[in-house]
């Protein structure tokens, strides 16, 4: 494909669904999935098409449309009115949606909050979960099928690529840097810095690697990304790839994510076949081209150097950096390891621009951040909120607060590596510098809400479990330490703790911190210490009685 190609091919595509009055966008990722979400579709193209309404109604898949625990979700989009959300849907309810909300439209009736079974079913727009979002990353769920090129190109897609392709490697770098943006895997190391030291080190052989491990308990964000916009993944490897003058590319998805893995798989069919992966990229003279490799579900396969002993065939346990895999990395040549939604993120920076990109987030945290919202939030879901925004903000109103008479009493950010953070320090920016400073940590994007009904002991004893269970064992900090705080912590929920554990605890964390070969280890104890830090009184309840004591 030529450069001018796509721009001809994207108002082609425009042309076509303008020609349409009424588009139905049902979420087809893996969670609607479960909720028979293909059902649906099936049910409303059988409809549209026994009413012969095929040439004015499109019926579509779509990304994460966002409130998951309400899946199935139709989205739908209309000339001549706004748009209305659709959720709980059943393939019994398709014939509902199209006689009382889809042929009306198509009359000239506005119908924004449908009556009868449908009135439960439909989503207020006007919700502050809805309202506070802004997509970046998430800009194409609900306006393309994930499955199709021309929709994604008909999105802006490989306008980036095109860009790149025009730029030196370095000026690709100084504009990620400009951006402000951050490794989105959970270190918060900045991109552009990442880049411009890959592309200084010298190799005829050099990989850009997509991390779409995701291990995490609750994450579910890069899982999302890949099956919602693959397109934009692979379009932000392409960019990462001219910037650091990578000879290879290689996704690296656990297999547990299937749907990720084929969209994935589709993606690049459908990129090579149009010119935009493989040789003579966009006429450029340009040739590069991906290599897909699954994870088995170990969670340290996510670190760098774990993923990269996994890719080269090796059991996959992380080694000691430096050197680090700019320099020495899959096997043994210049690598650059970068997150799912990293990627995503450099898509659209490259398709607008730096100062587009950093206007948004905080002084140190620029963009917005992906959040997997799971716990006891009323609306669990997948959320995309800029930078700088309120910890109350996003779990009381994005989320909804509990939507029960129970309270919420904390939020957990950052998964098994990060840490519990009380309601009453819910006045905290989301950034990277300010999570941490309450001694938890942004992470992947786990965001699990707390409510009183609770108990911080087991939750921080939950993250812990899964820690040592996770562990490669290879260094004994972590391997030991682990399992004796495990233990520890095992009285408590017994209630039979004692201050001598506490001492004990905070002890072997602090040998894990400094010790531990990797991360894994050195922040397995953050859970249990901000669970202690901020919920003293919780560990004490769980004491042992000062008269057993005795006895
Ligand atoms: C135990 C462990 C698991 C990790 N899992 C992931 C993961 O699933 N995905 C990811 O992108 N980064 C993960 N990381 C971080 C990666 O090592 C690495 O920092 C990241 O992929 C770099 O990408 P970024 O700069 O775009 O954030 C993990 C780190 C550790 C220590
Ligand atoms: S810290 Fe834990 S996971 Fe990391 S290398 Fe050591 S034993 Fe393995």
């Amino acid at each position: 494909m030529k450069p001018e190609e796509l721009e001809v091919k994207a108002a082609a595509q425009i042309a076509k669904y303008q020609a349409y009055d009424v588009r139905l966008f049902t979420c087809s990722s893996r969670g609607c999935q479960s909720a028979d979400a293909l059902g649906v579709i099936t049910a409303l193209k059988a409809e549209i098409k026994a009413k012969q309404l095929d040439a004015r109604v499109q019926v579509s898949g779509s990304g994460c449309l966002g409130l998951c625990g309400r899946g199935p979700l139709i989205r739908m989009k209309s000339k001549t009115q706004k748009d209305v959300m659709f959720c709980d849907v059943t393939a019994a309810l398709a014939p509902k949606i199209v006689d009382q909300v889809v042929v009306p439209v198509l009359g000239g009736t506005k119908v924004e909050q449908p009556g009868g079974e449908l009135a439960t079913k439909t989503l207020d727009l006007n919700d502050p979960f809805f309202a506070l979002q802004e997509y970046v990353v998430m800009a194409n769920n609900g306006k393309q099928d994930p499955e199709k090129l021309d929709d994604y190109i008909a999105c802006g897609g490989y306008k980036g690529l095109r860009k790149a392709l025009g730029m030196s490697a370095e000026d690709i770098c100084k504009e990620i840097l400009a951006s402000g943006l951050r490794g989105r895997g959970g270190a918060g190391f900045p991109t552009g810095r990442k880049w411009e030291l890959t592309r200084k080190v010298e190799g005829d052989v050099k990989y850009i690697i997509c991390n779409g491990d995701e291990g995490d308990p609750g994450a579910f964000m890069d899982g999302s990304t890949l099956e919602g916009d693959p397109h934009a993944v692979i379009e932000g490897m392409l960019i990462g790839a001219r910037a650091i003058n990578a000879t290879h590319g290689v996704f690296y998805i656990r297999a547990e994510y299937p749907l990720a893995v084929e969209r994935i798989e589709k993606a690049l069919r459908q990129a090579r076949a149009a010119g935009l992966v493989g040789k003579n990229i966009l006429d450029s003279g340009w040739n590069f081209d991906f290599e897909l490799r699954l994870g088995a579900g170990a969670f340290v396969c996510g670190e760098e150097t774990a993923l990269i002993a996994s890719i080269e065939g090796k059991r996959g346990t992380p080694r000691p950096r430096p050197p680090f895999p700019a320099v020495k990395g899959l096997f043994d040549k210049p690598s650059c390891i970068n997150n799912v939604e990293t990627f995503a993120n450099v898509t659209k920076i490259l398709q607008h621009d730096a100062a587009w990109y950093a206007a948004r987030g905080t002084a140190e945290s620029k963009g917005t951040k992906l959040f997997a919202m799971t716990g006891k939030s009323k609306n669990n879901g997948l959320i995309e909120v800029p930078m700088g925004m309120t910890l109350r903000t996003i779990v009381d109103l994005v989320g909804g607060g509990t939507g029960t008479d129970h309270k919420v009493k904390a939020v957990q950010t950052g998964g098994p590596s990060g840490g519990m953070i009380p309601v009453e320090q819910f006045d905290t920016p989301v950034s990277y510098e300010h999570l941490k400073a309450l001694g938890s940590i942004m992470g992947s994007g786990g965001m699990i809400v707390i409510d009183d009904h609770d108990s911080v002991v087991d939750l921080a004893r939950f993250y812990l479990d899964f820690c040592v269970d996770e562990s490669c064992g290879k260094c004994a900090p972590c391997r030991i330490g682990g399992k004796q705080m495990l233990n520890l912590l095992d009285h408590f929920v017994a209630g039979k703790g004692t201050e001598e554990d506490i001492k004990t605890i905070r002890r072997i964390a602090t040998a894990m911190q400094k010790a531990s070969l990797c991360a894994l280890g050195q922040t397995a104890p953050n859970p249990v210490l901000s669970a202690l830090h901020h919920f003293e009184p919780e560990f004490r309840a769980r004491m042992q009685a000062p008269a057993a004591k005795q006895a």
